[in-house]
């Protein structure tokens, strides 16, 4: 669904990422790890269409991607939650939601979807629909974000850090309901994590990444032995 070919890219002349290859399958949910600073928003935002790559290529189910304008990407079906959200703080939920449908709607949207599809996932933000998004707390705002990019109805939901924030029992619970999400509707997950709990519980695969390189990729029995994963994180 996803693939980066010898993608490297940066901010004016820096340099971040280099020569990145991932893949990531229809139905796969696929973790990206690594410590502070390592590039891993730049390639989600390299994804998202938010940073020209400086060499190499995205491809998006078979789509070329490469040059595409950001909202474009958005209509052929990718959906993105920035790290630290970007809700709209003096908003309501309803609100956060009724905008997401806006800006993320893509060619296939059924334009029906509401604000009550989302609430099926998440009753906690229907409680709370006319509450002003600040007044929330950082689970129930990483709820939101979710939430209001699955009403665009992506085929394939970027996620940076959603658990950034999150008291770890909320944590479990958000993970719980993207699992349940990817189960029940088969979408595909790109998941930027270093909460390694939610990463063991959720993800099918994981990336490594440092200095702006994938060092390792791992295979879900690869994931189990949080030993292993925390030595991937101290590189
Ligand atoms: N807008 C920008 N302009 C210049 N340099 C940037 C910009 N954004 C990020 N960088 C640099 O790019 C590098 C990678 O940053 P990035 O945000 O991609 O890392 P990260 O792995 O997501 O880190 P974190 O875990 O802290 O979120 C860092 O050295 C950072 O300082
Ligand atoms: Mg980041």
């Amino acid at each position: 669904m996803l693939i980066t070919k010898d993608l490297s890219a940066g901010y004016g002349k820096t340099v971040i990422l280099r020569n990145i290859n991932i893949e990531v399958h229809p139905g796969e949910i696929v973790a990206i790890i690594g410590r502070n600073g390592v590039g891993k928003t730049t390639l989600i935002k390299s994804v998202i269409g938010l940073i020209k790559p400086l060499i190499g290529n995205i491809y998006f189910k078979d789509h070329k991607i490469t040059s595409l304008e950001a909202y474009k990407r958005a209509r052929l079906g990718i959906g993105y939650v920035p790290q630290g959200r970007g809700i709209f703080p003096k908003l309501s939920v309803e609100e956060n939601l009724l905008i997401g449908k806006l800006i993320n709607s893509h060619s296939n949207i059924n334009q029906n979807k509401s604000p009550q599809s989302a609430y099926s996932y998440f009753p906690r933000l229907q409680e709370r629909q006319s509450q002003k998004a600040e007044t929330m707390s950082g689970g129930e705002q990483s709820m939101l974000a979710i939430a209001r990019a699955l009403i665009g109805q992506p085929d394939l939901l970027l996620l940076d850090e959603p658990s950034e924030g999150v008291q770890p029992n909320v944590v479990a619970q958000i993970g719980s309901i993207i699992e349940q999400i990817n189960r029940e509707i088969e979408l595909t997950v790109l998941l930027v994590e270093q909460n390694l709990d939610l990463i063991q519980h959720i993800a099918h695969r994981c990336y490594v990444m440092d200095k702006g390189n994938i060092v390792a990729s791992l295979e879900r029995s690869e994931l189990a032995d949080q030993q292993q994963l925390i030595k991937f994180l101290a590189i």
